[in-house]
């Protein structure tokens, strides 16, 4: 299936509707708290969003100061500029991706483009909810596929749970919250099972910090697969969550269909964002340091983890996913109140997820942590 542009336009009135009850945190799959106020933010150690705790880069910092000066101007060059960049980097055309303010909007396009034909999305379940939230409140059914015994997605079962329902399977890899990361050949087989009726949306927000890195991408197989589309950002390891910038890769057929669709009509990202992605891109040097720096993080919880018998796997991302058992409950209220913000998946009550911040903030959540233990 490719998506279809005509029935998106007659029904964006509604789509409109559906996003302005859904409430400001839509993008939050988890039940953590966030400091009311800004200045609030550095009474906190904040575990709770994944956010990078070294970025932005310097040269990121350095092009928006420089833009500021053009941001009487609509930033046009730069949305093709920076799509230039992504495809040249990834062996594709301009005119396939489409630049959002965060990969929420493109998350959240899918989900609607499923609710409203009353279609189905199928997903391994837990996982990040955002297409799912705005499919459902769009008119979708959700269809969850269990985890593994050890937490890990089951393609094989996911598979097998395909039907003529189904509209669109979504695909978190690394899946969050469980931080854990499919192997690239099998999701790559996966990819090429599913009917060709059936969209596939691969969620690459951490795919920077996996063991594969961008060599696990999908994105080799946009010309090879027309039902299939890549959604990423720029939040995570280029550290630029504050900004808003992510961007869908597809097919050029179903990129149009998601910018006929797109409320901001692909301006919704302004120079800031465009020019502190696109100095981003030229910088691996950051990411390989932020990369470094987050497994010095997970180490420091892995170690504490393993002398108490925590059970988690070990994670592709920046976050730990572990099973709450060895602590009290209420775990994220009792840390909250000691100034640490975690995050519990709200219909996972049995596990607990920490994101990876500086190491020192990690020895003060091993410290702070151990308090709670039974
Ligand atoms: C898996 C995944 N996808 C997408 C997002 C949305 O990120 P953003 O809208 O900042 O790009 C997040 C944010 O936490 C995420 O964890």
């Amino acid at each position: 299936m490719s998506i279809n542009r005509r029935d998106w336009i007659r029904q964006s009135l509604l789509a409109s509707a559906t996003m302005l009850v859904a409430g400001p945190h839509i993008a939050q799959g988890c039940a953590s708290e966030r400091p009311p106020k800004l200045q609030g933010k550095d009474d906190f150690i904040l575990l709770n969003w994944n956010e990078n705790p070294y970025g932005p880069s310097d040269t990121a910092i350095q092009a928006v100061n420089d833009a500021m000066k053009y941001a009487n101007r609509y930033p046009d060059e730069q949305i093709n500029e920076l799509k230039e960049k992504l495809a040249a980097k990834n062996g594709l055309k301009p005119a396939n991706f489409l630049l959002t303010a965060g990969s929420t909007e493109v998350l959240s396009l899918l989900g609607q483009h499923v609710g409203l034909q009353k279609g189905e999305i199928l997903t391994p379940y837990p996982t990040f909810p955002t297409a799912l939230r705005f499919g459902e409140r769009a008119g979708a059914s959700i269809k969850k596929v269990k985890l593994d015994a050890n937490d890990r997605i089951d393609l094989d079962q996911t598979l097998d749970a395909i039907s003529d329902k189904t509209t669109l399977v979504f695909i978190c890899n690394p899946n969050n919250p469980t931080g854990t990361e499919l192997p690239t050949d099998d999701l790559k087989t996966f990819c090429r099972k599913v009917p060709e009726n059936v969209l596939i949306c691969v969620d690459e927000a951490y795919v920077e910090y996996s063991n594969a890195g961008l060599k696990g991408s999908m994105i080799s197989l946009v010309n090879e697969l027309p039902n299939l589309v890549i959604c990423r950002t720029f939040s995570k390891a280029y550290g630029l969550a504050g900004l808003r910038m992510g961007y869908a890769v597809s097919n050029v057929r179903n990129i149009q269909a998601l910018r006929d669709r797109h409320l901001g009509a692909e301006i919704s990202t302004g120079w800031p964002p465009l020019v502190a992605a696109n100095a981003s891109l030229d910088d691996p040097e950051f990411i390989n340091k932020c990369v470094t720096k987050n497994a010095e993080g997970k180490q420091i919880v892995y170690d504490a983890y393993d002398k108490w018998g925590v059970k988690y796997n070990p994670s592709s991302t920046n976050f730990i996913y572990a099973r709450q058992e060895r602590f009290e409950n209420d775990l994220v209220a009792k840390m909250r109140n000691k100034g640490i913000l975690i995050t519990k998946w709200p219909d996972m009550t049995d596990h607990i997820r920490v994101s990876i911040s500086k190491p020192e903030h990690m020895r003060k959540f091993v410290e702070v942590v151990e308090e709670f233990l039974v």
